[in-house]
C-alpha cells in the first residue's frame, strides 16, 4: 500500500489530521490499535479551545458540535466556602467551548467515512520503519497478514504508551517528565450540572472538579490516592466525598444519581525532545503529556496537528520545507506554556500527603492573588482559553 502520510493512531489527533489533509488534497491512511467502539468508549476531556474548535469546522466536521455544545465565558474557583469566577468575557473576551472528546471523535470519524479514506483498525505491532530514509513505510499486522504502507512521512498520533516516540533514537532524545502522587476519579452521571459553569475547588479534603457534558450530563472528578481502584467507590461514597470538598452552597444543590462511568485517571506531565526525527512527526500525547486540571491535554494535540498540518501543505502545495524542519520548534514553544499553566493550575489546587505547611500557605496567597487581581485573572484567562497558534 502507499500513501502521502501514514498516520499511527486513530484518536483526535490522527482523526483531525487526516481531515485536515483531506480537505487539502492530501492522501493518508490511518493505522489504528483498537476497534472504533472501543475507542469511542473512552471518556477524556470535555473543554475545547476556540482554535481546535475553527479546525473542526473548517473539516465540515463540526456541524453537530455547533447544534449541541455549550459556550462558557469563565470558571468558578472554590476555595473551602468561598468561591469566586474568572470571567474570560470581560477579561480578554474569551470562552471555551464544551463538548466531549468522545463526541468530537465521533464526528471525525463520520467525517472521515463520508470522505472515503482509509482506516486500518484493530492492527497490531505498528512499527514506523526507515524513518531516516527518503522512503519510510508503516509495518503492522491487521487480520493475520502482515502489511507495510509506504509514505512520504508518518505521523506518530498514537498517544503516551504508542511506538512512534520510542522510534526515535533512544540517545537523540530527551523526556522530561514529573508523576503526580495522587490520580483524579473521575465519574459521569445523567444528572443535571451542578453550575452553569465549571467548578475548580480547592478543599481541605483535597481537589474536585463539577463539570459537563451537557445540560443533562454532569462529569465530576475528586482527587484520591493513585491506588484506589474505581470499583472501591462506591456512588454513594463519591458523591459523599465530592460534597466535603465544595462549598455548602454547591454540595447542597448537587443533584446525585446512578454513575455511568467510572474511571481513575494519573497525573503526569511529560514532553520528549524532539517531536520529529527523519520523516516521523509526533503529535499529541505520542510527544506530551499534562496533567488534566487544565483541560490542555486535547486542546495541545490540536496544536500540534495545526502546525504539522500546515507544514505539510507548504511541503505539497509550494514545495517549502521550512515548516517541515521547523516543525518541532514551533510546537515544542507552545508545549511548554501548555505544560506551565497545567503544572501551576495542578500545585495550585490539589493537595498533597505530608504537605508543608508552608507551601499550603503559598496555595492560600495565590488564590487570594487571582481572586482579587484582575492581571493574575487575565493571565489565567489568556492560557485556558488558549494560547494563539
Ligand atoms: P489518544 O487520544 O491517546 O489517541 C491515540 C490513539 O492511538 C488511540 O486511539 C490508541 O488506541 C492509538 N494507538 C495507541 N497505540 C497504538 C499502536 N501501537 N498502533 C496503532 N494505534 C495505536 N484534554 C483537554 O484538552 N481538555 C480536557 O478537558 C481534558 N480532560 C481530560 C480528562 C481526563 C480524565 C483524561 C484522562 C484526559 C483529559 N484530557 C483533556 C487529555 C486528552 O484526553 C488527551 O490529551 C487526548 O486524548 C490526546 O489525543 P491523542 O489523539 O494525542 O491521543
Ligand atoms: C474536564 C476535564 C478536565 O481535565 C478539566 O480541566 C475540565 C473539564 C471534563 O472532563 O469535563
Amino acid at each position: 500500500m502507499r500513501t502521502q502520510v501514514a498516520i499511527i493512531g486513530g484518536g483526535p489527533a490522527g482523526l483531525l489530521l487526516g481531515q485536515l489533509l483531506r480537505v487539502n488534497d492530501i492522501d493518508s491512511i490511518i493505522i489504528e490499535r483498537h476497534a472504533r467502539e472501543h475507542v469511542l468508549s473512552r471518556i477524556r476531556a470535555g473543554i475545547l479551545e476556540t482554535g481546535l474548535v475553527n479546525m473542526m469546522k473548517s473539516v465540515g466536521a463540526g456541524n453537530r458540535m455547533e447544534r449541541e455544545k455549550l459556550v462558557h465565558t469563565g470558571v468558578n474557583i472554590s476555595h473551602g466556602n468561598t468561591m469566586f469566577r474568572v470571567d474570560f468575557k470581560s477579561l480578554i473576551n474569551g470562552h471555551v467551548t464544551v463538548y466531549g472528546q468522545t463526541e468530537l471523535t465521533r464526528d471525525l470519524y463520520e467525517a472521515r467515512d463520508s470522505a472515503g479514506c482509509a482506516t486500518y483498525h484493530e492492527c497490531e505491532d505498528a512499527t514506523p520503519c526507515d524513518i531516516e530514509t527518503d522512503r519510510p513505510y508503516v509495518a503492522f499486522r491487521h487480520k493475520g497478514a502482515e502489511r507495510k504502507v509506504y509514505c512520504d512521512f508518518i505521523a506518530g498520533c498514537d498517544g503516551f504508551y504508542g511506538p512512534s516516540r520510542q522510534a526515535i533514537p533512544v540517545e537523540s532524545r530527551i523526556e522530561y517528565s514529573k508523576t503526580y502522587p495522587f490520580g483524579w476519579l473521575g465519574i459521569l452521571s445523567e444528572t443535571p450540572p451542578v453550575a452553569e459553569d465549571l467548578i475548580y475547588a480547592s478543599s481541605k479534603r483535597g481537589f474536585a472538579l463539577c463539570s459537563m457534558r451537557n445540560r443533562h450530563l454532569s462529569r465530576y472528578y475528586i482527587q484520591c490516592p493513585l491506588a484506589d481502584s474505581p470499583d472501591k467507590w462506591g456512588d454513594d461514597m463519591f458523591w459523599d466525598e465530592l460534597k466535603r470538598r465544595l462549598p455548602d452552597f454547591a454540595a447542597d444543590k448537587i443533584a446525585t444519581g446512578k454513575s455511568i462511568e467510572k474511571s481513575m485517571a494519573p497525573l503526569r506531565s511529560f514532553v520528549c525532545e524532539p517531536m520529529n526525527w527523519g520523516r516521523l512527526y509526533l503529535c499529541g500525547d505520542a510527544a506530551h503529556i499534562v496533567p488534566p486540571t487544565g483541560a490542555k491535554g486535547l486542546n495541545t494535540a490540536a496544536g500540534d496537528v495545526h502546525y504539522l498540518f500546515n507544514a505539510l501543505c507548504w511541503h505539497y502545495h509550494d514545495n517549502d520545507n521550512e515548516s517541515l524542519l521547523a516543525y518541532s520548534k514551533k510546537a515544542l514553544a507552545r508545549v511548554w506554556k501548555t505544560q506551565r499553566f497545567s503544572w501551576w493550575m495542578t500545585n495550585l489546587l490539589h493537595r498533597l500527603d505530608g504537605q508543608p505547611e508552608f507551601e499550603r500557605m503559598m496555595q492560600k496567597a495565590e488564590l487570594s492573588l487571582l481572586s482579587e487581581n484582575r492581571a493574575a485573572q487575565e493571565v489565567m484567562a489568556t492560557n485556558y482559553t488558549g494560547m494563539p497558534y
